[in-house]
């Protein structure tokens, strides 16, 4: 197992990187913009392959390094389904499993900070986010923050981990690093309330004024910029409208990309083939199904899609790179797709 913490001195924030092994998949947690060129030299050094890229909520304190990430890796951009952040490719949910080869995060919804906030557990860890901090919580007087619904994710979720669970938050300002479930249960300051309505109280109660990049980070994370506006601008992408027209003709093939979880989740567009995202790279390949398609029979159309465009507009530049002309992606994907009313099964 492969783990770094890494930390952004300027926001006092921690950045995860999760690898089962050197030569493997990695995935990488809350990374900060300004560090990118770090995180890829790093994952070089360690011969690893960037596949997943998690913000644990929208940050008020630095510019996410989602964006940047997936420009140069071409990973998949994870955030809850709450999120109002452009640059998500996969919205996760309680229950649900972020995967990577090797790695496998149980995602935890645990609002409070934000009404975005995601704890990811791993095994004997759990990367808290702004939820749970080493001695303290986050703040909520911002963004959605509620202490009453941060006050039930802690104590009946977080607190809930077994004792020895290494606890990683996203943020410190000490220079505290780790701590355990069942050290904060014992001495987190702000733990030690007798019913929620004191803890509510002593959260509103802070008066702390607002992050210095405040202005700055909140408009830039929720406006990344789309991979999908480029692909857009070449031409290979369709409209909703347009797809629904296509559907059951024979000359069409219609692939989706996402995961399998996804597709149990949110149903699939009836008649379509599944090449998860993360194959994308051997696929376009000869003997990759992609590529065969579109080799086999010359003027048929094939047509990607995933939940949002983001995944299908990255997979259309691979295959268009790879010499596969005919083929191009469903612009905003499954959910542009629902809105439209195009059929979905289950
Ligand atoms: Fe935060």
């Amino acid at each position: 197992m492969i783990f770094r913490q890494l930390f952004d001195s300027v926001s006092g924030t921690y950045t995860y990187l999760l690898a089962s092994r050197r030569g493997g998949e990695a995935l990488i947690i809350d990374p900060v913009i300004e560090k990118v060129d770090r995180y890829m030299q790093l994952v070089r050094e360690l011969d690893l392959k960037l596949v997943k890229a998690v913000d644990t909520h929208l940050h008020a304190d630095h510019v996410t390094g989602l964006g940047a990430l997936r420009d140069r890796t071409h990973c998949v951009t994870v955030m809850g389904e709450q999120t109002k952040a452009d640059v998500v490719s996969m919205r996760v949910a309680e229950g649900d499993k972020v995967q990577i080869e090797g790695v496998s995060l149980d995602v935890l919804y645990t609002p409070g900070h934000t009404d975005d906030s995601y704890s990811y557990v791993l095994r004997d860890r759990v990367f808290t986010g702004d939820t749970l901090l080493i001695r303290g919580t986050g703040r909520t007087d911002f963004q959605n923050g509620d202490p009453r619904a941060q006050y039930d994710s802690i104590f009946n979720k977080l607190l809930k981990l077994p004792e020895d669970t290494l606890l990683f938050p996203a943020h410190d300002y000490k220079g505290e690093t780790v701590s355990t479930i069942g050290e904060e249960k014992a001495f987190n300051p702000r733990l030690q309330v007798k019913s929620v309505d004191e803890y509510v109280d002593v959260m509103n109660n802070l008066n702390l004024p607002n992050p210095k990049m405040m202005d700055v980070a909140v408009p830039a994370n929720l406006r990344v910029g789309l991979a999908q506006d480029a692909i857009a601008a070449r031409g290979w992408a369709i409209t909703a409208a347009e797809a629904a027209m296509m559907i059951g003709r024979p000359d069409i093939t219609l692939i989706d990309l996402r995961e399998t979880v996804e597709r149990e989740r949110h149903g699939t567009i009836p008649g379509s083939l599944h090449a998860p995202y993360s194959d994308i790279a051997r696929q376009v390949q000869p003997g990759g199904m992609v590529h065969d398609l579109a080799r086999a029979h010359a003027g048929n159309r094939i047509v990607f899609y995933c939940a949002f465009g983001e995944r299908s507009a990255m997979a259309v530049q691979a295959a268009q790179d790879a010499g596969l002309s005919s083929t191009c992606h469903l612009h905003g994907g499954l959910a542009a797709w629902k809105q439209a009313a195009g059929p979905v099964e289950h």
